[in-house]
């Protein structure tokens, strides 16, 4: 039985000012007027056996992901149940809390897909076909991940080495993407006729310096972790219990000691904090013996700065510059101009980003957009 986790936390600072703690990058809606946050749940619902999808986040966030999921038309939320967190503890212990769910209320063998709640992927098709066949892998007993083809020496990412192939045992069960569907750029499983499941993961390297990352890109060995995995309920927590079993007992007491057993579940403040803070990549995934691959067939972004979000978004006019809301751009290049509410108007300008809400305005140079959560910094500072 698959059951989809949708993790939703951290604040997306890069994204400010649309980004906020109050109103964070999985409530941002995209040029077609829908959140990143219902995106991901209409991802989950394909894939749910028995439409159930289980969702981790911050206490604060609960009322406004349910009018998100509400909006949803095939969403029953009596099956959506929620782990409500009191505070963010990282994606470890938020992961372990929900196989530990899983296991009580679904069974041991139920089949976790983990996907934060902050990707843009848009063929779903092949997202899920791939999805297949990582739950084919996870019922074998992997922990698997779900490899991009990168493009760039992305040091924000985690890096996976590809090893052997993985033999598909039942090649009949596995559709594959039909061919001539697969995306150009990123994911794209390369070598044509490799009808293999996935590939064993050789090496699993997380955030790596700029020169290991370029020397990784021109490999061609390593892919993108996207930060999207797939297992059993058991084997997480078998593995856990071996390789990070201070995470693993955190947790369990955490689940013991729960407020509520019942969506919204939610626990105790004191329990909830005694879990380290760690990410499941570090904990878990580096350590572990048997971890798998399936490198992508869909195209994949975090939405990870302006600039990803504008390469993204809103049609190019004929000299690179894109438009979201109402603007007049003028003898300008290659800008990106977000506004919500407000008439903005560029002239003469070149590789910028402008963000308008309202109350905030953000005017950065497209390739420094990654810097804009020191913006954020200096806020908090001041605050
Ligand atoms: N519920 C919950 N609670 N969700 C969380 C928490 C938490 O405490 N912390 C993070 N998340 C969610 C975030 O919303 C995000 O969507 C996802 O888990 C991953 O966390 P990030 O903090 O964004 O991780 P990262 O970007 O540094 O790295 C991860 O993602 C990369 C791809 O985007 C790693 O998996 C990398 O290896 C990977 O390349
Ligand atoms: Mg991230």
């Amino acid at each position: 039985m698959l059951v989809p986790v949708i993790l939703s936390g951290g604040a997306g600072t890069r994204l400010w000012p649309v980004s906020r703690s109050a109103y964070p990058k999985p409530f941002m809606r995209m040029g077609d007027g829908e959140s990143l946050l219902k995106k991901t749940l209409d991802r989950a619902l394909r894939l749910a056996d028995g439409g159930q999808v289980l969702t981790v986040t911050g206490r604060d966030y609960y009322f406004l992901t349910r009018d998100e999921y509400a909006q949803h038309a095939g969403a029953d939320l009596d099956k959506l149940p929620f782990l409500l967190e009191p505070a963010g503890r990282n994606t470890a212990p938020a992961v372990v809390l929900a196989a530990l769910h899983a296991r009580e209320h679904v069974g041991a063998d139920a089949v976790l897909l983990i996907l934060p709640a902050d990707h843009l992927i848009r063929d779903l098709d092949a997202f899920a076909a791939d999805a297949q066949r990582a739950k084919a892998l996870a019922n074998d007993g992997w922990l698997v991940t779900f490899g991009i083809r990168p493009t760039h020496p992305e040091t924000g990412f985690g890096y996976i080495r590809m090893g052997d192939a993985i033999a598909n045992r039942a090649p009949a069960a596995l559709p594959l993407p039909p061919s001539g569907h697969l995306p150009p750029l990123r994911g794209g499983r390369e070598a044509e006729g490799d009808h293999s499941m996935g590939r064993q993961v050789g090496a699993f390297v997380e955030k790596p310096s700029h020169e290991v990352a370029e020397s990784y890109v021109a490999s061609g060995d390593y892919v993108w972790n996207s930060g999207m995995f797939c297992f059993r309920a058991d084997t997480l927590l078998e593995v856990a219990a071996k390789v990070c079993p201070d995470v693993l007992k955190a947790a369990e007491a955490c689940h013991a000691h729960a407020i509520n057993h019942e969506s919204p579940v939610e626990f105790a403040r004191e329990a909830f904090l005694a879990q380290p803070d760690i990410s499941i990549d570090y904990a878990i995934m580096e350590r572990a013996p048997k971890v798998a691959v399936v490198p992508a067939t869909f195209d994949w972004s975090d939405i990870g700065s302006w600039k990803a979000m504008s390469d993204l978004e809103a049609e190019a006019d004929g000299d690179g510059n894109r438009v979201r809301g109402q603007a007049i751009v003028i003898e300008s290049e290659n800008c990106y101009i977000q506004s919500d509410t407000r008439m903005v108007a560029a002239v003469g300008v070149k590789d910028l980003v402008i963000v308008d809400t309202g109350d905030a305005v953000l005017v950065s140079h497209r390739e420094r957009a990654q810097q804009v959560k020191l913006v954020v910094d200096r806020l908090r500072a001041d605050n």
